[in-house]
């Protein structure tokens, strides 16, 4: 079933573009305008796309965009889904599904998150290295579908240690702040609670935020190689740092962020071995 679904979904964009993508990127809240850069192939409304839910947020503009950002061929969603607006977990997740039976070989995400490591600012920059998923669903929960992946996927190194030094190397180069950390996922849709930030960062968590680990599960099942970015906006540790923060609040401090966040991206990009095809 789901398996038909995602071919019916894959022969649909096939009929619209013959671009093999080699790379799939997710941009989070404020952080679309790397779409921006990219040679646009062709653009696709999820509403058109057979079996794709459809979204709703603010700020986020809901299609596929197929093109080349530098050399490489990539996917890029604008616009992502979160459990919050009312999806399934599987339905979040169909577009990385997708994505596989396209051809990505690697898939890249950027999200906006609250920082819960005294040491990392607003405006930072983290590449995730490991997480703690909160969500009370997980997308891979059911019958499995061995042509999919496994029934008991490994979690061990789901973010590319590789893809991270070499992030980190980048940033140093441009002097750019980042850091390497872990990231909570919880379901939203409200922010936390001073308790609660308190709790995310006695349990090893760097940073939280209300997306992304859904994506990563089924990449990590379809063994897709994976680099996460959390530009952080608003800084929620130690305590007395906490400000009321609405999605104005976190939209801007992103958008002031992404350029540092898009450049990082592009010069990795260009730097993985295959990605310039
Ligand atoms: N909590 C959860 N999600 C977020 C936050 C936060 O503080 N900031 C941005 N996304």
């Amino acid at each position: 079933m789901l398996y038909e679904q995602i071919q019916e979904a894959v022969a649909y964009l096939r009929t619209k573009t013959q671009l093999q993508p080699h790379t799939g990127i997710i941009l989070g809240t404020g952080l679309g305008n790397l779409t921006d850069e990219i040679q646009v192939e062709t653009e696709i409304p999820y509403q058109d796309i057979p079996h794709f839910p459809v979204s709703t947020v603010q700020s986020h503009k809901g299609k596929l965009v197929f093109g080349h950002l530098g050399k490489t061929p990539v996917v890029v969603m604008a616009g992502r889904f979160h459990y919050y607006e009312g999806y399934t977990m599987q339905q979040i997740t169909f577009p990385v599904r997708v994505m596989k039976f396209l051809g990505i070989q690697q898939l890249f995400i950027s999200n906006a998150a609250g920082g819960t490591n005294p040491h990392i600012h607003a405006g930072d920059l983290v590449f995730v290295r490991d997480h703690i998923n909160k969500h009370p669903d997980n997308p891979l929960r059911g019958p499995n579908d061995e042509r999919l992946g496994p029934r008991f996927p490994d979690m061990s190194q789901a973010y590319d240690r590789e893809l991270i030094a070499r992030a980190l190397t980048l940033a140093k180069k441009h002097g750019i702040r980042a850091h390497q950390g872990v990231y909570v996922a919880l379901p939203g849709p409200n922010l936390e609670t001073p308790a609660e930030y308190e709790f995310l960062h006695r349990i090893g968590g760097d940073m939280v935020g209300m997306s992304t680990v859904p994506e990563v599960l089924v990449a990590r099942h379809m063994d897709i190689r994976l680099f996460v970015v959390s530009v952080i906006t608003n800084q929620c540790y130690p305590l007395e740092h906490i400000k009321e923060t609405s999605v104005e609040d976190v939209i801007n401090v992103a958008a002031s962020a992404e350029p540092k966040m898009s450049l990082i991206m592009k010069e990795l990009l260009a730097a993985v071995p295959g990605s310039g095809v």
